[in-house]
């Protein structure tokens, strides 16, 4: 199995790319950076553009950024895909990702992310237009898309249009739009849906997504909100992961078409998440310690205000409090941190004083 770092907005920039890569990076085949909108009078916001910049990778840690690191691109026409394309090609990039999945409203409004599969002429359109400008260019082309808008049921239809075009690999986060990222991911619908693809002569490599926490297929906090470390507090069983994970996916009818699991939060929460589901040796306290110290040091260089460093930080610790028993306290003094030196004090802190589960 191939495991992915999935996009996140906000998150996955290449300070955390380059830390995650350098630490844990042996187990994961692809980083997805967050998405790139392409604009209609064909530029990229400098910000998003700076985090695609070759300069910015750490190239002793991709040895092959080209087929490691895939920028993901927010389009909804053909013309200005097929420009994003070519702009990332001509960084050296491989393989670009169209975002067909993205649910906040202002996106799916404007008719992108999953916007698009309200309207399956218009993306049946849009893929051809994609597949046709760039037939003779040096790069794959690659979706992300959920199973629908509002239905599942809706996924027949997409995975026919989907088939009809040379995807390179077809990643499935198994929700559909109204279900943004709550709940249990669909698995039977997934598995009907690539059980449709292959039938309609899709040959894309299939990658699942959703959930894939290590020890179990379920929510794990998206927000810093005080709850969400309780949430998880009996959710200890990593060393299960692998089992677990696997014998989920070993009932689908698909099994044997999946050849790629892309993680989310769950790797946010766990950043060895895909070495331990690899059946490589669990997360130590040290490593999770050296992580966040290189991280911050990752933010410094791309982050000029240390209190925004720090913000960084927390978005990082509102998925990694749980590893510490009775942490509450401890988490209060790492959000309340106003200086770096307040920040490491609190982190040294929970780290000498906690049990690490
Ligand atoms: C904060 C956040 C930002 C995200 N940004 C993106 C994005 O830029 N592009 C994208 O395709 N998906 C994005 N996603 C969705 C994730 O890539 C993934 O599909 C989703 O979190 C489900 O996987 P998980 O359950 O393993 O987290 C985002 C998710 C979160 C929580």
């Amino acid at each position: 199995m191939r495991y992915y770092f999935a996009p996140m907005e906000g998150i996955t920039l290449y300070p955390l790319r380059n830390t995650h890569r350098k630490m844990f990076g042996e187990t994961i085949d692809k980083y997805y950076t967050p998405f790139l909108t392409a604009h209609h009078n064909l530029h990229f916001k400098k910000r998003e553009k700076k985090d695609a910049l070759p300069e910015n990778i750490d190239i002793a840690a991709f040895d092959d950024y080209a087929h490691q690191i895939v920028p993901q691109i927010m389009a909804n026409k053909p013309e200005t895909f097929i420009w994003a394309a070519k702009e990332m090609a001509a960084l050296g990039y491989r393989e670009v990702n169209l975002n067909l999945g993205c649910p906040a409203a202002t996106v799916t409004n404007s008719h992108k992310g999953s916007g698009l599969l309200q309207d399956t002429d218009y993306l049946d359109e849009l893929l051809y237009g994609i597949f046709e400008g760039l037939k003779d260019e040096p790069i794959d082309i690659s979706l992300k898309t959920r199973l629908g808008f509002s239905d599942e049921a809706e996924a027949e239809q997409l995975m026919k249009i989907y088939a009809g075009y040379p995807v390179k690999e077809l990643t499935i986060h198994a929700r559909v739009r109204e279900d943004f990222y709550k709940g249990e991911p669909r698995l039977e619908a997934f598995d009907n849906a690539v059980m449709i693809y292959r039938a309609d002569g899709g040959r894309a490599k299939i990658c699942y997504n959703g959930n894939v926490t290590g020890n179990i297929l379920s929510d794990v906090p998206v927000t810093n909100k005080d709850e969400s470390y309780s949430e998880n507090e009996n959710n200890t069983d990593w060393m299960k992961g692998r089992d677990v994970v696997m014998s989920r996916f070993s009932d689908l009818r698909c099994y044997n078409e999946i050849s790629a699991i892309m993680l989310g939060r769950g790797i946010l929460s766990n950043p060895a998440l895909a070495r331990e589901l690899s059946g490589g040796s669990r997360l130590t306290a040290s490593e999770l310690k050296e992580y966040l110290t290189l991280l911050y040091e990752g933010y410094e260089t791309y982050i000029p205000e240390e209190r925004n460093v720090i913000f960084k930080l927390l978005e990082h610790w509102a998925f990694l409090g749980y590893h510490f028993e009775n942490s509450e306290k401890y988490i209060k003094a790492i959000r309340k941190a106003r200086s770096k030196g307040e920040y490491m004090a609190a982190v040294n802190n929970i780290f000498s004083s906690c049990r690490f589960i």
